[in-house]
């Protein structure tokens, strides 16, 4: 299933009509080349045949889909009227930081949108950057705190951690809650790749879940679109056990945010309802393909540097030793089209995105160790 090629070129792909024309393999933003699961194309292929597309509301079936889909797979039990649909989650960072004003404390490197939703906004963002510990990524929490100020009204957290692949401990979570507590700060915890644990001795723990106190405060944004190859549909929500903290969030978005569609919603409902025999299947391919970066990095290119990841199918690999003025157009230069660190915050580092077929993983591969090695002779 995972190594069947769907020629995507022409498709109005933003991944890879990037490159149309071009000898670049893309592998740089997060949507994966394979198919979604038969179930959900059906679903979509049944709504498309009754071809009327109406304005659309998510349905009890959906909503009652949801509320179970948190409860059983992460042990989240919310109530179905904390929840707020949205086309996508980067509208809910932009929409978190204008609806409470003030300035915004993250960790770096991160999704750019992260960054660029408090400058919208007009706020100031503190980037406390996440730094190598042995064979993880880990919060320097003096920098932490220390950034933090009276004008703070918002922690961002990217839970599992893009683009580190960091899953946040019990311990880590409950530290971040006593530090929102105490700064009377809202967290806006994007978990949209929650879904893509890769270690089987990890396990997703959503922020809202540390404590009543800490729900309380908590703006938790999900959608299926990571797990389940969906972002096309453009279909999200956001979890806000909060009733004071929902009705500021939903005055904000009043007239701006549009409805969710009809596609999104029936994308949606069948992901969650019948998706699960593929996600298992996809994290097994998805292990396969980590690994196998893993090892081809440490044998063919070892003077660049990836930390092992927990999560998600994008791996974020230190090139700094190759002294690469600008390291994305070095790698599309050798046929290789990566995500650049600097707009994360980490300028040195790219992003390599593995969800895709094992034979496309190897070709990329290939491009990146010419690239490495066109580097390393120059050094
Ligand atoms: C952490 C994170 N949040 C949000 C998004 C995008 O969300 P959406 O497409 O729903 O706006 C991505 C996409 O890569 C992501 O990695």
């Amino acid at each position: 299933m995972f190594d069947r090629h769907t020629e995507r070129s022409g498709s109005s792909s933003l991944k890879w009509d990037k490159y149309k024309g071009k000898d670049v393999l893309p592998m740089w933003v997060a949507d994966m080349d394979f198919r979604s699961p038969e179930p959900v194309i059906q679903a979509l292929q049944e709504r498309a045949d009754h071809g009327v597309f109406g304005y659309t509301l998510p349905d009890k079936e959906l909503v009652d889909t949801v509320v179970r889909y948190l409860k059983t797979q992460h042990g989240f039990c919310i109530e179905p009227n904390w929840l707020v649909w949205l086309p996508g989650l980067v509208p809910a960072l932009n929409l978190t930081c204008r609806a409470f004003p003030g300035d915004v404390a993250t960790f770096t490197p991160v999704y750019p949108p992260f960054l660029t939703a408090p400058d919208y906004a007009g706020c100031t963002c503190h980037c406390s950057s996440l730094v190598p510990s042995g064979n993880h990524w880990a919060i320097n929490w003096e920098d932490l705190e220390a950034g933090i100020t009276d004008e703070t009204t918002i922690l961002m957290l990217c839970n599992p951690h893009n683009p580190v692949g960091k899953v946040f401990s019990r311990n880590e979570l409950e530290r971040l809650g006593d530090i929102a507590q105490r700064n009377d700060l809202i967290i806006c915890s994007d978990e949209i790749h929650c879904d893509l644990i890769l270690e089987p001795d990890q396990k997703h723990i959503p922020t809202a879940t540390i404590s009543p106190e800490v729900a309380a405060r908590t703006i938790a944004l999900y959608a299926p679109s990571k797990t389940y190859n969906l972002p096309g549909l453009s279909c999200a929500f956001a979890v806000i056990p909060n009733t004071r903290v929902r009705h500021t969030f939903k005055q904000t978005i009043r007239g701006i945010i549009t409805e969710v569609n009809a596609f999104g919603f029936a994308g949606c409902r069948a992901a969650y309802q019948f998706g699960e025999p593929w996600r298992q299947d996809l994290i097994t391919q998805l292990r396969a393909n980590r690994d196998f970066l893993y090892r081809f990095i440490e044998t063919h290119c070892p003077e660049i540097k990836l930390l092992p990841m927990e999560a998600t199918y994008l791996a974020w690999i230190d090139v700094t030793a190759l002294k690469l003025d600008d390291p994305v157009k070095w790698f599309e230069d050798h046929g290789l089209g990566l995500s650049d660190g600097k707009f994360f915050g980490q300028p040195g580092y790219v992003r390599i995105n593995f969800g895709c077929p094992f034979d496309t993983l190897k070709a990329g591969c290939d491009r990146l160790s010419r690239g490495v090695q066109a580097a390393r002779s120059l050094l």
